[in-house]
């Protein structure tokens, strides 16, 4: 491999999505933000024509050369997996190096098929460390390989996903203006709490599509009430309003509730995190499922999730990420 590396490695945070999920699918806004929970790639060239990938307890090991079909029949099982060999494959592919084999070891902190962006996160990471190994560390190149490729696996992602991980911090996503950053006045402490129910993003998203159907009007004042809380929320962020921040994690979730995408798991989490003193939750992401998100006063953040937290569940007290991918 001429101008190429033997090894390399690199991270892509998680995300959550703190207001506008499902309305941005018809034109409205959303704010997204990175976290600091991240999945860990560490790509090397190794002798066999194969494409070997390990995490955890999966594995999946193919060679180089085989087709799509082959693959599909191959293995079902690893939907984890699978999207992260076709990352591989691609940017071989790109770099006409076809004929050389990988292995890649991965090693995540991030729960997936909650709504936390893990399949996102993973097409960043292993995307840049591929590119890595051919001395191409651009983050845009990156985060246009990574949308291509998350669009396979989601047909309809907006690549929001994949930006936030690629470029980190939190990002305000308005259809017709794309992205821009949001500088916050103060910290925020968010608390994510897993209800362990997985969903599948594209059947909540095709029900609201009948919902959308059946009730236009009713959801087109719903879509209207969530763009004014997204425009709230920038100016609540702006000014470091926690209180009102919070308010507006509860406003969104109401709206959310209406459109049908909730879940029994999801009040019961949120009315924990209320009742014992967070400013406002709720769910992240297409929801049925999947996680919810809490904003805790900063000053008494960790006592605060410490007595959510101690009931039963899986809890995650975490920062907004503003590196995004990191590439050794
Ligand atoms: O659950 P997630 O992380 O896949 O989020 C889906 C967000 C939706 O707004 C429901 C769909 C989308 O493509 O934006």
């Amino acid at each position: 491999m001429n101008n190429s590396k033997h090894e390399a490695i690199s991270s892509a945070p998680a995300k959550v999505i703190l207001f506008g999920e499902h309305f941005v699918v018809y034109h409205n806004p959303a704010i997204v933000a990175a976290i600091n929970k991240r999945i860990h790639v560490h790509a090397e060239v190794n002798n066999m024509p194969s494409i070997s990938i390990k995490s955890g307890q999966k594995s999946l090991n193919i060679p180089t050369a085989s087709n799509d079909n082959f693959i599909q029949v191959y293995d079902k099982t690893t939907t984890f997996l699978y999207p992260i060999f076709k990352c591989v494959k691609h940017v071989l592919s790109e770099k006409e190096k076809q004929t050389i084999g990988i292995n890649l070891h991965i090693n995540s902190e991030i729960p997936y098929g909650e709504g936390l962006g893990s399949s996102a996160a993973s097409c960043v990471a292993t995307i840049a460390a591929l590119y890595s190994l051919f001395s191409n560390r651009d983050k845009h190149q990156i985060y246009n390989t990574a949308k291509i490729m998350e669009q396979n696996i989601h047909t309809n992602s907006s690549g929001v996903d994949c930006y936030v991980s690629t470029f980190g911090g939190i990002v305000d996503f308005e259809p017709n203006k794309g992205f821009s950053k949001i500088e916050t006045a103060k910290k925020f402490s968010v608390l994510i709490g897993t209800t362990g129910v997985k969903h599948s993003t594209g059947e909540v998203v095709s029900q609201v599509k009948l919902f959308r159907e059946k009730n236009l009007s009713h959801f087109k004042e719903l879509s209207s009430k969530a763009s004014m809380i997204c425009t709230k929320a920038r100016k609540a962020m702006d000014e470091g309003n926690e209180l009102e921040l919070g308010s507006l994690f509860t406003e969104n979730q109401k709206l959310l509730s209406m459109l049908g995408v909730s879940h029994p798991l999801i009040e019961k989490l949120i009315e924990r995190c209320i009742n014992n003193g967070a400013l406002g939750a709720k769910l992240t992401g297409a929801g049925r499922g999947g996680a919810i998100i809490a904003l805790l006063p900063t000053d008494k953040n960790k006592e605060i999730a410490d007595r959510i937290s101690r009931e039963s569940g899986k809890w995650m007290l975490v920062e907004f990420d503003h590196d995004g991918v990191a590439i050794g």
